[in-house]
Parts: structure tokens; sequence; C-alpha cells
């Protein structure tokens, strides 16, 4: 199999207020772009829960994304920072199960940004085409990598991580400091003792 000829499944959790209709107005606008995508409606990101990208994954997409609002313009005032700390639990259990960190992403595109956001979203699609289907990259077997994320989007489900989560969260708005590396990092410090527990399941 040579990766540029494999189309991937894409699924999309596109916030309803700006990404959706980014989406919707790139479809009226006759803009191009690769049709792997699948969406779910969700009311803002903050309501990606960081099982959802893992479940997605164990249950057959090779990749997922997720699209809100420009930092500062999220309609719900900050589900986008509550999703950028999801979304670095989501990047952290990838790389200890060994799973590319580029099957997932968040990004954002205002409702204006049709064009933008099929910047984005045929960007992701070649990346993920590239990896090809879960494992193929990875070089671990595809049922293997499917039982780990299923038993990862349980583990995330539970009050520890939550806990990690709620206390990341905290911490990031306390310090006013919304770069991807201080939060992947805060994750990382607050989750650390439920992802080693997860670890050694
Ligand atoms: Fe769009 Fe919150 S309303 S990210």
């Amino acid at each position: 199999m040579t990766n540029q000829h494999y189309h991937p499944k894409i699924l999309g959790f596109l916030c309803n207020w700006c990404c959706y209709t980014a989406a919707d107005s790139a479809g009226v606008g006759r803009y191009q772009y690769p049709p792997n995508l699948r969406v779910i409606r969700i009311m803002c990101t903050g309501r990606l829960d960081p099982s959802f990208p893992l479940e997605a994954l164990a249950s057959g997409a090779d990749g997922v994304f997720v699209g809100g609002c420009h930092p500062g313009e999220c309609h719900y005032q900050d589900g986008n920072y509550h999703a950028l700390i999801s979304a670095a639990l989501v990047h952290e259990i990838l790389a200890r199960l060994g799973v590319s960190s580029e099957r997932f992403l968040i990004d954002w595109a205002s409702a204006a940004e049709g064009p933008n956001f099929v910047k984005i979203i045929t960007s992701f699609t070649g990346q993920v085409a590239q990896l090809g289907p879960l494992g193929f990259a990875e070089k671990i077997p595809a049922e293997s990598l499917r039982a780990k994320l299923n038993h990862a989007a349980e583990a995330a489900k539970e009050r520890k991580l939550r806990t990690g989560l709620i206390n990341a969260s905290r911490e990031m708005f306390k310090a006013g400091d919304f770069s991807r590396t201080t939060i992947a990092q805060l994750v990382q410090a607050k989750c650390e003792k439920a992802l080693e527990e997860m670890d050694s399941l």
C-alpha cells in the first residue's frame, strides 16, 4: 500500500458557532476539500470529552479533528481553553500508547473563515493519509492499539484523570498562559499519577 493513495477516515467534532458554519459556508461557496471528513456537531469545543477522540480512533477513525472558535471568541467564554486541556491529555495518552500525535488535531476557524477551514482540513487529511491506517505508521498491530485506546478512553472517564484536568485548568487560568507547550506540561504534571496507573494496567 502506498500512503498517498490511502483515503483516511477522519472524524471531526465541530463547534456549532464557528467551524461547523465555516464548513457549511465552504460548501455553499463550492470550495473543494477532501470528502473524508465525517462531522459531529457540538455546541462548543468545551463539550469535548477526552474520551471522545480515543473512542473514535478505537472505533476505526484514522484521524480526529476538533474545530472551534478562535481563543477569546468562544460563545461560552472559555470553552475552547478547556478544550485545549482535554486535547493535551489526548496527545499525552496517544504518545504513551505509541500512536502518532499527528492523528489528532485541534484548531480554530471562525464562521467567516470557510477558506481557512478548507486549508486546515485539507492539510490534516493529507497528514493522516501519509500515516496510513491506524497502526501502519506506528508499526503496531491495529487490533492491539484499538484495545489500548478503548482502555484509555475508559480511564479518561474516571475521577482521577478528571481531577487532574480540573487542577490543570485552574492553574492555566491562574497563570494566564495559554500556550500549548505550557498546557501540555501542566496536564502532564497534574495527571502523571493517574496516567502511570493507566500504563500499569
Ligand atoms: Fe465555539 Fe466555544 S462556542 S469553541
